[in-house]
């Protein structure tokens, strides 16, 4: 829905940004690859329609591929028309254009930084840009050291330099640490934006207004009333043509090492003094710090066969193309985590990932211990359920809580009800995409929502716990259907707790 025909809402006042970001250009590496097209451009395309981004701005794409300006253009307002989230409006298109070049080099031969170098200065005398650059590094994880190492080596002396990290960030910790001493000796970490987009999604974040801005949940957001968290990241979407990627990355690497230890860490932290980036992260890391390794009977890992996918039958993992015939690769993760701390000790969080799962569905369910003596044991009919509050990040972007209640009558039969917020129903808005979030908080400097060295370092401590005990086994894959919610051996993780995942 594009800005104009929105209702004029109250509960969005204030929602409005007020600082602009200081002039400056955005250098796209990784142009032609599929984040650009389906994320980047629709996210600056929103961003230009609600005049957000500074007049004094400029994009350059870079790729390998041969392929002049008006080309990578009216490509980049195809990816806008097809995926932007907003209706399509000229006006805003060629403002965008304008601003818009390409510049076809690999980046690793010094031709080619010259010629970067060059489109930037000419951007900087054209737009006004006055040497402020951000460099987005969509590219292979294989390709990121070289690029940091080149853009720290010819950084601009005029004007601040920021840049984008695209996630995974290394594949082990080894990795990560090699990286992030490759970014400190060109840059300071206020200037590294290391992207997870789920920090960018508004449920995201809402689940800090939801824990921080509000007095009555904290007290009993703990061990005492708490009996145990559940979060689930469920896709129904299988690799997607990224054979090639998924292969070497699998379901540990792809969500749980960044997307569900960060659901984790911001349904577990302490309540930040402010909301500074170093304060939110100082939080987010003492949570990934007390989280101690799961033994390998709580971690369940698995891998789809062939099955049903709102109702079209759909290839096996091992079926899709590029995939390996035996590939070992997991597409499924479960585990039983523990974070070690006052708050939290002894409360398990159960948690999930995969894809070709049943539906797609984010959520982080925190259920609460049951009433200790139900006063009406005897006569009421219909179980009682433990109340359950439940952060819909998405689809059906929400918050629910679950409670028993009456059924009119007679006798006193009991049921579980719900009690909805829903974000479309209350703001009466389209909700922003990740990206757009992302971007503009780094136009503006602004590193509270991206994962700092500290933090990288520890999510992979625990993944590569984790990745050494997979080593010793070969389990019988494929162990679940696709169209499922995953093997067996995941519900096996709770019933011997006496517990089981949600389902809707
Ligand atoms: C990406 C993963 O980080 O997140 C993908 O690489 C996954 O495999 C995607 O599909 C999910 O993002 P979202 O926003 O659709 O939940």
């Amino acid at each position: 829905m594009a800005v104009a025909e929105q209702q004029e809402n109250p509960l969005l006042e204030g929602l409005r940004l007020r600082r602009t970001p200081d002039p400056c250009a955005l250098v796209i590496f990784g142009a032609s690859g599929d984040l650009t097209k389906r994320k980047l451009f629709p996210a600056l395309y929103s961003l230009a329609l609600r005049h957000l981004l500074p007049e004094r701005f400029g994009i350059i794409g870079v790729a390998r591929t041969e392929e002049s300006d008006d080309d990578f253009r009216e490509a980049m307002k195809a990816a806008v028309q097809e995926f932007g989230r907003d209706a399509f409006q000229q006006e805003t298109w060629d403002w965008l254009a304008e601003r818009t070049r390409y510049v076809a080099t690999d980046f690793a031969d010094e031709g080619g930084q010259q010629r970067l170098v060059g489109a930037l200065n000419e951007l900087d005398e054209k737009q006004g840009t006055s040497g402020n650059r951000v460099y987005y590094l969509a590219v292979p994880p294989s390709a990121i050291a070289t690029l940091i190492h080149e853009i720290g080596e010819h950084r601009s002396t005029d004007g601040w330099t920021r840049l984008i990290v695209e996630k995974p960030f290394g594949r082990d910790l080894a990795s990560a640490q090699e990286l992030n001493a490759e970014l400190q000796q060109s840059f300071e970490e206020r200037e590294v934006f290391r992207i997870d987009h789920y920090l960018g999604k508004e449920t995201v974040q809402n689940l800090l207004a939801l824990r921080f801005a509000n007095g009555i949940f904290e007290p009993i957001w703990n061990r005492q009333f708490v009996d145990h968290v559940q979060i689930t990241v469920a896709e129904s979407i299988g690799i997607e043509g990224r054979a090639a990627f998924y292969e070497q990355a699998g379901a540990i690497r792809d969500i749980f090492q960044n997307h569900l230890l960060q659901l984790v860490a911001l349904t577990a932290m302490e309540p930040p003094i402010d909301f500074t980036a170093e304060s939110v992260r100082n939080e987010k890391v003492k949570v990934l710090r007390a989280m101690h390794t799961p033994g390998p009977k709580h971690v369940v890992r698995g891998q789809y066969g062939q099955g049903f996918i709102e109702g079209e039958e759909v290839p096996g993992y091992r079926d899709e193309p590029g995939v390996a015939r035996d590939s070992m690769t997991e597409t499924f993760v479960a585990a039983k985590l523990f974070v070690d701390n006052w708050r939290w000790a002894d409360t398990p969080f159960y948690v999930r990932a995969g894809k070709r799962l049943a539906r797609r569905e984010t959520t982080i369910a925190i259920e609460f211990k049951r009433a200790p003596h139900p006063p009406f044991e005897e006569s009421a009919e219909g179980e009682l359920q433990p109340n359950v509050l439940v952060v819909h990040i998405q689809p059906d972007e929400g918050v629910s809580l679950e409670f028993a209640a009456k059924v009119p009558g007679q006798g006193l039969t009991l049921r579980t009800v719900h009690m909805d917020f829903l974000y479309g129903g209350a703001f009466r808005t389209g909700i922003p995409e990740a990206y757009e979030r992302l971007i503009l908080d780094c136009l503006l400097g602004d590193t509270t929502l991206f994962t700092r060295s500290d933090e990288v370092e520890e999510q992979w401590s625990l993944v590569d716990a984790i990745v050494a005990f997979w080593k010793r086994d070969r389990p019988a894959f494929p162990n679940y259907e696709a169209g499922t919610w995953g093997p067996a051996a995941a519900d096996e993780l709770m019933r011997r707790d006496g517990r089981s995942w949600r389902r809707h």
